[in-house]
């Protein structure tokens, strides 16, 4: 899966077949952390409680949610290739005010359909590691963002300690798409999140290319023994 557009297509669909147990499976499969992880990444913009950010990769819109639950006057724009991810998270939508300030549209975050200096924030929850060009993503991101706007991207990684790391390779590959594959009834969309871990880049050579992109004062904190890495750059 080497050609930029056939992962692309693959991505789509597999989003598309798992979209409806989405939600369920990310909360079980990772015991309930994905919430904390959300909710530390999101408050890494808590210096920017109005304005318009933009959540990439926004799925089923659970950190679109959180962005707008931890600031009341924010107003979040999430932006997926994947339709279907983008419609069970609309029909999810709480009755609150929240469901106001999120405005999900389609589009490929490759190119984003974002004018340039847009968002004081973007955030990218899982979905860096889906893009088929990450260093064209990340230039998007830079792009849209207005000088001094954040990005956050909040991407899984590998633990290094000898015994979780043992542990967690049993879970990710023998463990989890037994049971994703049993719920969602897509085993090779649960087979494709583990390759893509182990495939993905370390967090330093990540860093990298956020400031080949054009980030600054760029960092990142592994959370839950390194399970998951949030990183952070400025414009
Ligand atoms: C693992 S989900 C993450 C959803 C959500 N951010 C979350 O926190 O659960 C990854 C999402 O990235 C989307 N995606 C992957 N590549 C994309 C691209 N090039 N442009 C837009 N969305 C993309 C997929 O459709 C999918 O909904």
């Amino acid at each position: 899966m080497q050609n930029p557009e056939e992962k692309k297509k693959f991505v789509r669909e597999k989003f598309a077949s798992i979209s409806l147990r989405y939600d369920l499976l990310n909360s079980v499969l990772s015991f309930q952390c994905d919430r904390y992880w959300r909710w530390v990444t999101t408050r890494e913009l808590k210096e920017f409680p109005e304005g318009a950010v933009l959540d990439l990769c926004a799925g089923t819109l659970p950190l679109s949610l959180e962005l707008a639950r931890q600031a009341p006057s924010r107003k979040v724009v999430a932006i997926d290739f994947c339709e279907e991810m983008l419609s069970t998270g609309v029909k999810k939508l709480p009755w609150d005010d929240r469901r106001y300030r999120i405005f999900p549209a389609c589009g490929d975050g490759e190119k984003i359909p974002a004018l340039d200096n847009s968002f004081w924030g973007c955030t990218v929850a899982f979905g860096v590691r889906n893009l088929s060009q990450t260093e064209k993503g990340l230039k998007e991101m830079w792009r849209v963002l207005k000088p001094g706007g954040k990005l956050l991207i909040l991407e899984f990684s590998r633990p290094k300690t000898p015994v979780i790391k043992e542990l967690y390779n049993f879970y990710l590959n023998a463990v989890l798409p037994k049971i994703a594959g049993l719920v969602s009834g897509d085993k090779e969309a649960y087979e494709y999140l583990a390759s893509s871990i182990a495939g993905f880049y370390e967090p330093e050579e990540l860093l990298q290319m956020m400031r080949e992109a054009g980030f600054a004062k760029t960092y990142c904190r592994p959370l839950t023994f390194g399970v998951v890495t949030v990183y952070v750059g400025v414009k």
